[in-house]
């Protein structure tokens, strides 16, 4: 195994007595699975169907997957730009929901000619990250309620950390132009977009390769592409218990009630 080489260091054998199982623990433990063997669209389906009930959404096809390929006709439309070939900054997957989905299956069926890597970054180390600049002010920022608006005119008031009871935190994120920001958190924005990128490790996925990562503790990215890439997708609900986001190096504020911030940048 190469050291940093994300895609061995989190390896599971799906195929294997009791994988399911051994998933869910990963899951739990690290929020990332790496697979193979998932070169067909009824591979995938049946994996999915034992981890997760998968949620249909605007661009997934009948069967609840998402094929993943640039499309031409959706190129520079605010929120389609997972459908074309640029680079994607680190984001959670439907962070303009109020409830994202929890897993997010990501498999290659045809790498792209040159480029379309996969950058994955711990929201864990991310965290930690902001934790240690200006005694964790940009940490605790980013966890007040309501400093953030992700997605459209239907989008979701939110906040890109959300600290909960069992102190366990959740991350969810976007930084396009369907993201708007409270004044307070504005300042701490690119060292939040700097965190996200320094722990950025890459995956490139060959045919039947594929992550499975908890989307409220991964962010992913992807880098600008030629060719006719395509990957599919599944999102949905676990199977199994799976608490939320990751444990923060230092203990996370508990959740409070603070007043809404009504304004966004
Ligand atoms: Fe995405």
């Amino acid at each position: 195994m190469r050291p940093g080489d994300l895609f061995a260091a989190h390896f599971l054998d799906h195929t294997a007595p009791g994988a399911p199982a051994q998933i869910a623990e990963q899951l739990r433990k690290a929020g990332l699975v790496t697979l193979d063997r998932l070169a067909t669209r009824t591979a995938v389906l049946a994996l999915s169907s034992r981890i997760m009930t998968m949620s249909a959404h605007r661009d997934s096809d009948s069967d609840g997957l998402t094929t993943i390929r640039c499309i031409p006709r959706h190129a520079d439309r605010p929120g389609y730009a997972g459908l074309g070939n640029g680079d994607l900054a680190p984001h959670t997957e439907r962070s303009g929901l109020p409830h994202p989905p929890r897993l997010m299956l990501l498999v290659c069926s045809q790498p792209a000619t040159s480029g379309g890597e996969c950058l994955l970054s711990d929201g864990l180390h991310v965290h930690a990250d902001l934790l240690e600049h200006q005694a964790g002010e940009p940490a605790d920022v980013l966890a007040r309620p309501r400093t953030a608006y992700f997605g459209a005119g239907d989008g979701h008031p939110t906040q890109v950390f959300t600290p909960h009871f069992d102190g366990r935190v959740s991350i969810r994120l976007r930084l396009d132009s369907l993201a708007r920001w409270s004044p307070l958190v504005l300042p701490h924005l690119s060292q939040l977009q700097a965190a996200a990128r320094r722990h950025q490790q890459p995956i490139r996925l060959l045919p039947g390769q594929a992550y499975l990562l908890d989307n409220e503790r991964w962010l992913h990215a992807r880098t600008g592409f030629v060719g006719d890439r395509v990957h599919l997708r599944g999102l949905g609900e676990p199977r199994f218990v799976l608490p939320h986001g990751f444990m923060p190096a230092s203990p996370a504020p508990r959740p409070t009630t603070r007043p809404e911030v009504l304004s966004w940048a």
